[in-house]
């Protein structure tokens, strides 16, 4: 008979607690091993150590009673530590709840981008060149771009924005600009400003060196009607933001004789909804422009008239009542609008929340038949409007100038709404007599500057 070799299990307790495992054999019907009787004796080593383990267990007790009271200590640190960094975690919560990759901007992104295909197909079908065609496809290129975004998250927010800020300014340009504006000066050929003269026209203000802040000029429009020679000056008489009327000269001798003025009062008083905000006007055919009481809007005074029609402009949350005024070195209270003309006509050169703040230039035009203030297309830059002095038109390109010190200006920046090219290295200084500057201003029909110095009002030629 076959020995089958059992394996048996005994349970005991053993020093490691284990089951003990001993082999037998089968013999007559019944399985047989041998067990050592010693595994059973009573474990008093076990039973030793238990009782030490409830002996010192006070001790542990005392232990952990330590640990807690230092840990109760250590908890009002510990939660000094988490504060600290979560302010310090604030301004990235901040950035990641308002800007680059929330759902809400890229909603919004989808909006402005489905608005420029509109504007684009509109052109594409008006013009239908090559130029056209290009953005036609780079349009396209980008709501992929975006649709990609959407799901995936991973494309770089701020790159896109780039691109469609740079897409809608070359969708501007390509809207109906005339074609004949350069025509008008073949200077505005030769590219940028070269330099800018010395001061040509050196006067005090005929209301006085205490107005430091105001608007000064000459007829800006080539072919008006009536006040083709005229000059004119727009103090803000209301602390220096505000004001009502506009004295005109017939022409330029007349002004430098302060003599022969004829005021024009467009609002009934310095806070009527009519009046003026900010050094922000400029006479232009038989009409001043400039930014409305507390407003957004552009206004236009008919001097033959006396009619006060206005125009909101556009962009998310444009800049007004001292927003975004000009701010280098020092702020320019309530300079958030400025109005300028130059060869491709009137402009409104402000900035918007949607353009982070940014120069924005919009173009506006007249509409004698429906007697409407319109603006016809609008350029955005990536220059802080509060990071210049101020900045003007010329050639359809803007220019922005920054402080230098007590007698000098300097033109440093110019955007080319042709192309939607910017330049920041510019260094054309300008020179003035006083620190403050509150306006300042291109006259197309003889190519010169005109700054509102404080009190003082100087004109400059510009060159090309
Ligand atoms: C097995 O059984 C036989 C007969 O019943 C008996 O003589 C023998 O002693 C037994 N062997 C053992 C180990 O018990
Ligand atoms: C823990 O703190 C309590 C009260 O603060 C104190 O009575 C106790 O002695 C402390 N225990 C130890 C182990 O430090
Ligand atoms: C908070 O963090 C700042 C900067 O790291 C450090 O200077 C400061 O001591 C911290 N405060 C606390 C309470 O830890
Ligand atoms: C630019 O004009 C200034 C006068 O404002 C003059 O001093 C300077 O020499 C001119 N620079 C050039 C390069 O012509
Ligand atoms: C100006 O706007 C008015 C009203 O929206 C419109 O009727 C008119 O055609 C526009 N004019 C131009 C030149 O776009």
């Amino acid at each position: 008979m076959m020995l089958l070799l059992l394996s048996l299990v005994l349970l005991s307790l053993t020093d490691d607690g284990h089951a003990l495992q001993v082999w037998g054999h089968r013999e007559n019907g019944s399985c047989l091993c041998e067990v050592n009787p010693d595994l059973w004796v009573f474990p008093a080593a076990k039973y030793d150590a238990a009782l030490q383990t409830v002996l010192t267990c006070e001790g542990s007790l005392d232990k952990l009673q330590e640990q807690v009271n230092l840990s109760l200590q250590r908890l009002p640190q510990v939660k000094a530590l988490i504060h600290n960094v979560s302010s310090q975690l604030e301004p990235f919560q901040y950035l990641h709840y308002q800007g680059l990759y929330s759902d809400l901007s890229l909603r919004l992104l989808g909006q402005e981008l489905s608005q420029l295909e509109t504007d684009v197909s509109a052109i594409h079908s008006q013009l239908n060149n090559a130029e056209t065609q290009k953005l036609s496809k780079e349009v396209s290129n980008l709501r992929g771009k975006v649709r990609r975004m959407t799901m995936t998250d991973t494309v770089n927010m701020k790159s896109v924005k780039e691109k469609l800020r740079n897409l809608k300014n070359t969708a501007e340009s390509c809207k109906s600009i005339p074609n004949d504006f350069r025509g008008q000066g073949s200077y505005c050929l030769k590219g940028l400003l070269s330099n800018v003269s010395s001061p040509v026209m050196t006067k005090i203000s005929p209301y006085g060196k205490s107005y430091i802040s105001g608007s000064w000029g000459k007829q800006a429009q080539r072919d008006s009607e009536e006040y083709t020679t005229s000059y004119w000056v727009q103090p803000l008489v209301n602390s220096h933001i505000w004001g009502n009327t506009l004295r005109t000269y017939k022409d330029y001798d007349d002004f430098m004789a302060s003599a022969n003025h004829k005021d024009f009062t467009f609002a009934p008083s310095h806070t009527h909804a009519n009046s003026i905000e900010g050094p922000s006007g400029v006479l232009y055919g038989e009409a001043f422009y400039y930014n409305c009481y507390r407003s957004p809007d552009v206004c236009r005074y008919d001097l033959k008239t006396s009619h006060v029609k206005r125009v909101k402009l556009p962009g998310t949350e444009v800049g007004f009542n001292n927003k975004f005024p000009y701010c280098y070195y020092e702020c320019r209270a309530n300079s958030d609008i400025d109005i300028g003309v130059d060869e491709k006509g009137l402009w409104a050169i402000y900035a918007t929340v949607g353009n982070h703040g940014n120069l924005v230039a919009s173009r506006l035009e007249w509409d004698s038949e429906s007697e409407t203030l319109n603006v016809t297309q609008t350029w955005e830059t990536r220059l802080f409007k509060k990071a210049a002095s101020n900045a003007f038109m010329v050639c359809g390109v803007l220019y922005a100038t920054r402080y230098v010190d007590l007698y000098r200006e300097e033109v440093f920046y110019a955007f080319d709404t042709a192309t939607g090219k910017e330049d920041n290295s510019l260094a054309l200084p300008l020179e003035k007599v006083a620190k403050g500057m509150a306006s300042l201003s291109y006259n197309p029909t003889n190519r010169q500057l005109y700054m509102y110095n404080d009190g003082y009002l100087l004109a400059y030629d510009a060159q090309f």
